[in-house]
């Protein structure tokens, strides 16, 4: 079981204009640097998540949860987790990494008793209200998942669900259908469990909302729909022993963080695509995306220009026809990463049908991982010929061993790299003004000095508009 990395195509030679022998060389003391800085805040107790593949008392608290569940009798057919952010991506990755295709699907015989897994991730009316459609209430567990307790898109989806609960079945039998994830002491979520005896799960203190999958933010939606949540714990260990080095080289997240900041600030690639050749890993590249963009992309000094890289997500073979036209030909801002996987599980030979045609013969007898493994191939070689600079992760399987390790090698790459762009990745004021304005319109009685300088904001130009 591995994850490597082989970022050949990242340097010159091969590639020209790529990151040179002695920018390297330089990389080295910046990521001893950064090593040590995140050692240090680890030691002061403020980088939680690293604490988390060892945390068995976290651990078991959805373990029981759901054993609480089964010895109720009531498992639930359907599990919807309500969240925004960090708070949903986790657990939309994790439902399509580790569950079958089309898990949501497939009938209750298809899939041997567990539940169906939904995760809302936006205040759209259009989907909220088909969900709650469909679902049978009495046979649903809801999920609602907020670190800081109160946030805007949680906390509606949770109060049009408590009052359809009560509803439907009555508040008190409606509270038995809900499951709270949260800080431990902070927000109103932790307040309405104390006060309601709604079950509250932790989310511990010193973890934010995109570092926090391997606490019951993604746990407990994994554990109810029986993935592995052990062995992605396990991964995620593994993966932390491997980057306890200080020395670049023998340091995977760290050879990561250092290439993507180097081709960012000295080589002008600013925009980096992470492109799965699997549709399993299809949504770690939107996990990916708002780890990087919400933790890097920042002010260093109040009123700066700002930094950091733009993470965008990509899919093979299917954006083949669609991005990559760009990456090859587009402006030379950009790096990809690859991932492959080395071993797919279900594989499909393709017929050896029309052997007149030459446009259909020659894929007769392989088999549809073998394409889509030599497409990647191809696209990497192809970018590299045009001097494209691109790296592949390559993990042996897709299973919570792997995934676990993929989680802790992309937050540990985005803690490095915070420190080397001289930024604190784990706050997010970028975010605030906007929630500020939110407040303001909606009227929160809390919320009259945004209110103020909403009105003061310029008036839409009638001559502006068509
Ligand atoms: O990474 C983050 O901190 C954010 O993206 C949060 O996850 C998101 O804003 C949701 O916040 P909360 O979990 O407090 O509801």
């Amino acid at each position: 079981m591995t994850i490597s990395l082989d970022y050949t195509n990242m340097m010159a030679p091969p590639i020209n204009g790529a990151i040179t022998p002695s920018e390297w060389d330089n990389a080295v003391s910046a990521f001893s640097a950064a090593h040590g800085a995140v050692d240090a805040q680890h030691r002061a107790g403020t980088l939680g998540f690293l604490d988390l593949p060892r945390n068995q008392v976290l651990h078991q608290q959805s373990l029981e949860f759901v054993t609480s569940l089964r010895a109720r009798g009531s498992y639930p057919t359907d599990v919807v987790v309500l969240g925004i952010g960090g708070s949903a991506l986790g657990p939309i990755a994790l439902r399509t990494a580790l569950k079958a295709p089309q898990w949501n699907l497939l009938d209750d015989a298809a899939r041997r008793g567990e539940p169906r897994l939904h995760v809302l991730d936006n205040v759209d009316p259009a989907n909220i209200s088909a969900l709650l459609g469909r679902l049978d209430l009495s046979r649903s567990l809801f999920v609602v998942t907020s670190k800081s307790g109160g946030t805007a898109e949680t906390m509606a989806q949770y109060l049009i669900i408590r009052a359809r609960l009560a509803d439907a079945l009555g508040d008190d039998e409606g509270r038995k259908h809900l499951v709270f994830v949260t800080d431990p002491e902070k927000g109103a979520l932790r307040a309405i469990a104390r006060a309601d005896g709604v079950t509250a799960l932790d989310i511990p203190a010193n973890v934010g909302g995109r570092f926090s999958v391997l606490t019951p933010v993604g746990l407990l939606p994994a554990a109810l729909a029986g993935m592995d949540t052990a062995a992605l714990l396990a991964g995620a260990a593994d993966m932390q022993a491997r980057c306890e080095s200080s020395t670049l080289s023998e340091n995977i997240a760290g050879v990561f963080a250092a290439l993507q900041f180097l081709a960012d600030t000295v080589h002008g690639r600013h925009i980096q695509v992470l492109m799965p050749y699997s549709d399993a890993l299809r949504d770690m590249a939107d996990w990916f995306v708002q780890l990087w963009a919400e933790s890097l992309g920042k002010h260093r000094t109040p009123g700066d220009t700002g930094v950091g890289p733009t993470p965008m997500g990509a899919l093979g073979a299917t954006d083949q026809h669609s991005k990559v036209q760009l990456f090859m030909e587009g402006p030379g801002d950009k790096t990809v990463t690859f991932i492959s996987v080395n071993e797919g599980g279900v594989d499909v030979e393709i017929p050896s049908l029309h052997k007149d045609i030459p446009e259909l013969a020659y894929l007769g007898g392989h088999r549809l991982s073998e394409l889509l493994d030599i497409e990647r191939r191809a696209t990497a070689g192809a970018l590299a010929r045009r001097g494209r600079p691109n790296m592949t992760l390559s993990l042996d399987r897709v299973d919570a061993w792997h995934l676990g390790g993929l989680f802790m090698f992309l937050e540990l790459a985005t803690a490095y790299a915070g420190h080397m762009y001289g930024v604190d990745a784990f706050n997010q004021p970028g975010v605030e003004l906007g929630k500020q304005f939110t407040y303001a319109m909606l009227g929160r009685n809390d919320a009259d000095e945004a209110r103020k300088e909403w009105n003061l904001l310029p008036q839409s130009d009638p001559s502006r508009v068509l």
